[in-house]
């Protein structure tokens, strides 16, 4: 079969490829990343063409004259290689959290594995159960990316046939990032804990995801997963068990159950709230009685997919903003030219801008134009601002139904715990000041990789600490409270 080279500026590598290999089978690898899932609505998978030729459609053609790109540009999902070519792609530097947050453990021998399976990225410890320490950390991109960013774009994948390929892709990036640690280590894990959200753990258990796509989205067997390395296609052994842990409900999976063990939610006498904003927004509020969970769908906004201008936590992200008397200054991952926004310097800019009355309390730019510019090449436009809007009403809103369940007011909540990346970057005053979290400023606490530090704990138990959050919490679905709409309208304003 004729072949191709590709080589990719500036990364530097060189591939070769059957003729007629789609693009985006190969540049996922690579970090280039594919939000709409291929429909070519989104534009963010555009490379440019520096040498050679790639054919291209009327389609392809009509989509880059639809998002104004300029003729050197393709659309990786609509393309297939026919040719030798050298294209420039962004350099993806991805900032994935992991974690080194020390917990209290029962020391015993052997190895154990902790993985976070999120939407976007995995991350995967290898850790010395005698001591807690981590030995080895290996991150990826999630491989599912190119099936698109969110969790509805995953499961409709999975409607359109793609549910094995998903379910091999990510059983093969896991084993591959748990060799890599192996290899440096030459031990027998003990031990494999993998936590994610509901969608994540039926792909990696392939598992039916009809039941996530059409109302009432109520899944069964919500339960701990058991494999043999076998069973996964992993070529190293695994002594005593791999779990993938329960999921919650149907959109709050083992990552929320993790991060209420990391935050000992579950044990608190006063109310406490964890929100972990990440592809998809999941809240958890109770206290050692009962713990609520929801979800809400506030993710494609923070995570950029919903923007104009939006893109995650990479180099060339504007990653906050701050104020200096009138003027805006940005701090941009990598220190280049900024290329976009991602999520926590969302929330900086809409705040800021609001504070210099740019936006009135509905978010309507003032100035009679249609966006604003927050540096370089920057822009937000109003609907950007409107996107950020229904985002930060879900979370709002789906706080205060949530205490309404507890019989609480929100001011009661004595601790509310910001897990994942995006609360690592969030500047607190600006979270409050959009009243996306209704409190002050000392009641809110930046916990990392809440995921990563449950599932790490659950590797030191034989699912006790799970079976006891478990039995305290349930799952309700926000939009089926009488007050939804109200309160989520309500919640769209500035104050
Ligand atoms: S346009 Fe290619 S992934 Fe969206």
């Amino acid at each position: 079969m004729k072949q191709h080279k590709i080589r990719l500026y500036p990364l530097g590598k060189e591939i070769t490829v059957n003729d007629k290999t789609p693009l985006i089978d190969l540049l996922h690898e690579y970090g280039i990343e594919f939000p709409c899932g291929g429909k070519g609505t989104c534009g963010k998978c555009r490379v440019s063409l520096l040498e050679g030729e790639i054919e291209i459609s009327e389609k392809h053609r009509q989509t880059l004259d639809r998002l104004h790109l300029s003729s050197d540009s393709r659309l990786a999902c609509m393309s297939h290689c026919t040719d030798s070519i050298t294209l420039q792609v962004e350099q993806f530097d991805h900032l994935i959290l992991a974690d080194e947050t020390e917990f209290e453990f029962e020391p015993e021998s052997g190895f154990g594995i902790a993985v976070d399976l999120g939407t976007t990225t995995l991350v995967a410890q290898l850790v010395d159960l005698q001591t807690a320490r981590i030995l080895a950390v290996e991150t990826l991109l999630n491989p599912q990316l190119k099936f698109g960013a969110d969790l509805i774009s995953r499961v409709q994948a999975g409607l359109d046939g793609h549910s094995t390929e998903m379910t091999e892709l990510i059983r093969e990036a896991i084993g591959q990032m748990i060799s890599l640690m192996l290899a440096q280590y030459q031990v027998v894990p003990d031990k494999v804990v993998i936590v994610g959200n509901t969608v994540m753990q039926r792909i990696f258990s392939g598992m039916d995801l009809v039941p996530l796509s059409c109302y009432p989205f109520e899944v069964e067997d919500l339960g701990m997963k058991t494999f043999t390395s076998e069973e996964l296609d992993w070529d190293f052994q695994v002594s005593k068990s791999i779990h993938f842990y329960p999921s919650i409900g149907s959109f709050v999976g083992s990552d929320i159950l993790a991060g209420i063990a990391a935050t000992d939610l579950h044990k608190k006498e006063k109310f406490t709230a964890l929100i972990d904003i990440g592809t998809n927004g999941e809240i958890a509020m109770g206290n050692r009685d009962q713990i609520i969970c929801a979800s809400t769908a506030a993710g494609p906004a923070f995570e950029g997919s919903s923007l104009s201008v939006g893109m995650r936590a990479v180099t060339g992200a504007i990653s906050s903003l701050r104020l200096d008397g009138a003027k805006i200054i940005s701090t941009v991952i990598g220190n280049t030219e900024p290329k976009g926004i991602c999520g926590s310097a969302l929330i900086d800019a809409v705040a800021i801008l609001r504070k210099l009355d740019l936006i009135g309390p509905f978010g309507e730019i003032g100035t009679g134009e249609d966006s604003l510019r927050i540096d370089g090449a920057v822009w937000l436009t109003q609907r950007d601002i409107y996107e950020f809007l229904l985002a930060k009403s879900a979370i709002a809103a789906g706080i205060e139904i949530l205490s309404k369940n507890l019989g609480i007011d929100t001011f009661e909540i004595e601790d509310f715990y910001i897990a994942g990346g995006f609360g690592n970057y969030v500047t607190v005053e600006h979270l409050l000041a959009t009243g996306m979290v209704e409190s002050t400023e000392e009641k809110i606490h930046k916990m990392g990789n809440t995921a990563l530090i449950g599932a790490k704990m659950f590797l030191f138990e034989n699912g006790d600490l799970a079976s006891e959050i478990l039995g305290k919490t349930r799952h309700i679905n926000l939009e089926g409270h009488p007050e939804f709409q109200d309160i989520y309208i309500g919640k769209m304003m500035l104050e």
